[in-house]
């Protein structure tokens, strides 16, 4: 599997650094939402789905959490502990997040508004479905 993680040009002077973010530009499709996740209780695990549609940018804009990626065939794990890099979770891909740091603020962006119905919650089903995918290849 192709792990896309963008790096995130970093604008610094002795004042601090800032990072921008463009859908096009560095973000690699049109954003239409934000949302970040903070405040994780320790030994928590998040995500635990896939999405049939939503593309999304991942960043750890502080602290840091460990991040599982499973495309149906493969599983790959790393750690997001660097504001300057964007980790692209494409539809279709089994996500987990853990080990969150106490202050750990993930932001996510996303091609699309929320929408219950592009979930795949449970893992047996996108199993199937990843499988049914690649049958009709
Ligand atoms: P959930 O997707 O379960 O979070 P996680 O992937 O971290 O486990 O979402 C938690 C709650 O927030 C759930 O009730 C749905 C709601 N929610 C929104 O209302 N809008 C959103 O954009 C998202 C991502 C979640």
């Amino acid at each position: 599997m192709e792990v896309k993680l963008v790096q995130l040009q970093k604008h610094g002077d002795d004042r601090g650094a800032l990072i921008a973010l463009e859908d096009q530009k560095n973000v690699p499709f049109p954003i239409r939402r934000v949302y970040y996740l903070f405040g994780t209780k320790p030994g928590v695990r998040r995500g635990l789905h896939a999405h049939h549609n939503l593309r999304q940018m991942i960043i750890a804009v502080r602290g840091s959490c460990r991040f599982l990626l499973d495309d149906g065939r493969e599983r790959v794990e790393l750690l997001l502990d660097n504001p300057a890099q964007g980790l692209i979770v494409e539809s279709m891909m089994w996500r987990e997040m853990y080990d969150f740091s106490e202050d750990c603020v993930l932001m996510v962006l996303a091609d699309a508004h929320y929408d219950e119905i592009d979930y795949v919650r449970d893992y047996k089903e996108f199993i199937e479905m990843c499988r049914g995918e690649s049958d009709e290849k």
